[in-house]
């Protein structure tokens, strides 16, 4: 069974060492997380502390789903930092642990993740995603809207440098 959890940030320094399992594991795995050497996990470790810090500071939200009480994935809603940016939000590291894959996982985390931000009276989402990847497909099935895409945006893990696709999803 899964089960999920919008965590404190007390629940995710607890966690970190989960957190950086899945991250480095997306990583090892090909995925355009921002991040480019999985083996170097003092860089993953200051990545999520850095946003552990940014929870306790109330700035975004983290939500996970667990089995067996061992972190398969996570998903970020970060709040625009600008005053006229009150109502939007980020969508940031939908992260699901290889093996844990295509069994809606994620599809799951994006709606709540969704609601969440709902709750908190955000009316306009945002991402950015890896052009053609998988995860598009997901987005585009939850009504989220294609604004553009941005060539050479990313280094990948082969050095290769690709294209961004920038979509949105506008919270009725
Ligand atoms: C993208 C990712 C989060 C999907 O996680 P998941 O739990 O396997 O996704 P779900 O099982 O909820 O699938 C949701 C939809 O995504 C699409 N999808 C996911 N994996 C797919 C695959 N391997 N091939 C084709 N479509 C796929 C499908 O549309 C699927 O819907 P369906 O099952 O009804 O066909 C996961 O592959 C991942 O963590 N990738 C690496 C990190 C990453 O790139 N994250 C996105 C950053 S923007």
């Amino acid at each position: 069974m899964i089960d999920y959890e919008q965590l404190s940030a007390t629940q995710a320094q607890q966690l970190l060492p989960q957190l950086c399992d899945v991250l480095q594991a997306c990583v090892a795995d090909g995925g355009s997380i921002g991040f480019i050497d999985a083996t170097d996990r003092d860089v993953i470790a200051r990545f999520w502390q850095d946003r552990i810090d940014s929870l306790a500071r109330g700035n975004c939200d983290l939500l996970v789903a667990r089995q067996q009480g061992v972190v398969v994935a996570t998903v970020m809603v970060n709040n625009s930092g600008m005053p006229n940016g009150r109502h939007r939000a980020e969508i940031s590291k939908l992260l699901v642990l290889p093996l844990a894959r295509r069994q809606g996982i994620a599809r799951q985390l994006m709606q709540q993740a969704e609601l969440r931000a709902q709750a908190q009276g955000k009316t306009l989402l945002v991402l950015d995603t890896r052009s053609g990847d998988v995860a598009s497909e997901l987005y585009r099935s939850l009504g989220w809207q294609v604004a553009g895409s941005i060539p050479f945006y990313a280094e990948s893990t082969e050095g290769v440098f690709e294209a961004t696709t920038v979509m949105f999803k506008v919270l009725q």
